[in-house]
């Protein structure tokens, strides 16, 4: 197995071309097959591979941006495939080597291993996959909200679970890899008409704990980021956002924090690992608006 730093420059290109070299570029050619388009012209060897859900809008889009001006290949997935596809030309000229936008509802746990099985092959590697996909709704309790309670933790937990271990082959295969999951500070205690995405995400928390204790000592690394208040469409119409930061500091910030693997991380660091450690003593609903109860 190839020790974790080395193994990104030292993989092979399984569907280089022969006589290429690396550090050359060379052209993929358009295809588009069982929902995967290749959109991307420009493919170089050395270039890391990330998959990004829930790339079409938000902290996504912000992170597939970043990781383009590194020169990342990038596959990038959500449901709007029509975000997908305005949004690759913008990573081609930021700079990503390649660009594969799948059209992808994680909700819909069947499609997810093919997808990041098509993913793969068609970047020819994966070293990075971020499970950001999540929905953020309101869902008081007791108020005919199961539906929608349920959506939520199959978005947020069950969808990033299964997308999570449908990469975690691939990296076993390959010899490394790294696994980022986005989590909240909503996570660390249950907010007052939040219960559904407080659970998905204390539940993604500890799966991502569970992770990482049983890979520790391999080459297949695990991140996890828990934002406070980034502003994205997720959060708009709901009320208080406390130490809101724009969307494009919190990729910034969140790449900088997969770039260096760090583990866990509230995000941005301050206040939220403050805050976070406060609210194990302080009540949940100076975080969330007020509740109109009839
Ligand atoms: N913004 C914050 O303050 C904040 C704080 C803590 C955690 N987070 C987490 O950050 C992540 C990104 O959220 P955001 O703030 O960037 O919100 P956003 O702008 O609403 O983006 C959410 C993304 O998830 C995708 N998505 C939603 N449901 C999906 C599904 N069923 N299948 C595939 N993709 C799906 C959406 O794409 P489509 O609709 O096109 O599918 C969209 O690209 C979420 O996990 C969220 O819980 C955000």
């Amino acid at each position: 197995m190839l020790p974790r730093r080395a193994c990104w420059r030292e993989l092979t290109q399984p569907d280089a071309p022969p006589g290429s070299r690396r550090g050359v570029s060379w052209k993929v050619r358009q295809n588009e097959k069982e929902g995967v388009a290749v959109t991307a012209a420009t493919k170089t060897p050395d270039a890391r591979c990330m998959l990004i859900t829930g790339a079409s809008s938000g902290i996504g889009e912000g992170l597939a941006l970043e990781f383009a001006r590194r020169g990342y290949g990038l596959a990038i997935a959500a449901r709007r495939l029509d975000r997908l596809e305005a949004l690759a030309p913008r990573l081609l000229a930021a700079g990503a080597s390649q660009v594969v936008t799948i059209a992808l509802d994680v909700a819909d746990t069947d499609a997810i291993q093919p997808a990041v099985q098509r993913a793969a092959a068609q970047l020819g590697r994966l070293d990075v996959v971020v499970a950001n996909a999540g929905v953020g709704s309101l869902t008081p309790t007791g108020r005919g909200k199961l539906p929608l309670m349920r959506e939520t933790i199959n978005i947020n937990l069950t969808g990033a679970i299964a997308t999570i271990e449908a990469a975690l082959p691939i990296f076993r295969a390959q010899g490394c890899g790294h696994v980022v999951g986005v989590t909240s500070v909503a996570g660390s205690k249950g907010l007052p008409g939040f219960g559904a995405y407080s659970a998905s995400k204390a539940g993604l928390h500890r799966y991502l704990q569970s992770l990482r204790a049983e890979l520790r000592g391999t080459p297949v690394v695990v991140t996890e980021l828990a934002p406070g208040f980034i502003d994205t469409d997720l959060n708009r119409d709901k009320g208080a956002r406390p130490f809101l930061i724009d969307v494009d500091k919190g990729a910034a910030i969140m790449a900088r924090m997969i770039e260096r693997q760090v583990g866990k991380r509230w995000v941005p660091v301050l206040p939220w690992t403050i805050i976070a450690q406060l609210l194990k003593i302080l009540p949940a609903a100076v975080l969330a608006p007020r509740q109109k109860r009839s």
